[in-house]
């Protein structure tokens, strides 16, 4: 029963605490805080031996079915540090719910969304030396379930690990807030309706490699997905949302089922919407977007993404060919989702839509 949950503590020793990292060798996912949440299930026991512990390596028999299935989700939000070191989280208990809709499409187990944020609130406030202080760095956090019943009978897995692992970050992209270049995709496809496209799991994210490599190749930091049948209607980029500006209108693709919900994505249409912006989820095509930028009528391109934030896109590469958006130039409705929303986040600006918590 989640009323009578505890969970144990074991701290790390004084002098075996890490050394942390200078703010410009942050990275993403490079540094590891010196503490880990972890519990386990089964069918006996539901979630068990929950505790906030030293961060460890597992030992996972080879056969656990993580390994050959990729039964695997996980989630991705940040505590920000605010004015007199105060720390907050960005809308948590929508990030855990999302994990649990991941859960039942992965047939994994349910967490408790409200004991999650309570659990992650007592982690972030023991490792809030690792909430770095330097402007626009964070401390990333890394919810994740694995399936770790040891057989290879394809089947949902009998016993899971669910876990928290805390990196503190700097900018997703080396460009920071500059806009990106991305290569749209006309060959391979991110996921089909009716797929796990909108599921945060982890093989989405090993499947858009070779796509991205290829980017890269091209000299492009991203890879622009299109929907999987016509290989025309825009859908998502490979770690972020994505949004256009034409004719005033900010427009996103709607969430059809091939495409991850993203949080930020729901608060730039509301924040957007807020300032009297015309915000909408529609489906568009690239030939649309691609026209509206000839005519000079596409005004901006943006991604959004908790890891990414607002990122910029200045360039889309396309059948071979470069389209330049908005003179290369960060748009002004980028600039000001990147400033207000991160003083939301930083608690540095008012809250009204009640997204933020406070960790300490
Ligand atoms: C996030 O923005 O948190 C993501 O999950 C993207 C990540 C794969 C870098």
């Amino acid at each position: 029963m989640w009323e009578d949950f505890e969970v144990a503590l074991e701290k790390v020793a004084e002098d075996k605490l890490k050394k942390k990292p200078t703010p410009d060798k942050l990275g993403f996912g490079v540094h590891f805080t010196d503490h880990m949440f972890l519990m386990k299930w089964n069918r006996a026991d539901g979630w068990h031996d929950s505790r906030i512990c030293p961060y460890r390596n597992f030992n996972l028999d080879p056969a656990s079915m993580v390994f050959h299935y990729g039964q695997a989700i996980f989630e991705g939000l940040k505590a920000y540090r605010g004015k007199d070191d105060q720390l907050f989280l960005f809308r948590p208990k929508d990030n855990f719910e999302r994990m649990n809709a991941s859960a039942v499409r992965m047939c994994m187990p349910r967490i408790p969304a409200e004991k999650m944020v309570s659990i992650l609130r007592a982690l972030i406030y023991l490792e809030k030396d690792w909430v770095p202080k330097a402007e626009g760095a964070t401390l990333y956090i890394r919810p994740t379930m694995i399936a770790v019943e040891p057989t290879l009978g394809v089947k949902p897995s009998s016993s899971y690990y669910f876990f928290i692992i805390m990196t503190p970050v700097g900018a997703y992209y080396a460009e920071g807030c500059n806009p990106i270049k991305i290569y749209v995709s006309d060959q391979y496809v991110r996921a089909v309706k009716g797929g796990v496209g909108n599921v945060k799991t982890a093989g989405n994210y090993a499947a858009s490699l070779f796509m991205s490599e290829i980017a890269r190749k091209a000299g492009c930091t991203q890879v622009l997905w299109l929907d999987a049948c016509e290989h025309k209607y825009i859908e998502e980029v490979g770690t972020s949302n994505i949004f256009f500006r034409i004719d005033n209108q900010l427009i996103t693709p709607p969430l059809e089922g091939s495409i991850l919900g993203g949080l930020t994505r729901d608060s730039v249409l509301k924040l957007a919407a807020s300032w009297g912006i015309d915000a909408i989820e529609k489906p568009i095509s690239i030939d649309e977007v691609l026209d509206a930028n000839r005519s000079g009528r596409l005004q901006e391109v943006f991604g959004t993404g908790t890891a990414a934030v607002i990122s910029p896109v200045g360039e889309l590469w396309y059948k071979e060919k470069n389209y330049v958006i908005n003179n290369g130039q960060t748009g002004e409705v980028a600039a000001r989702l990147f400033t207000e929303l991160q003083a939301i986040q930083n608690g540095f600006q008012a809250d009204p839509f009640k997204w933020v918590t406070r960790v300490g």
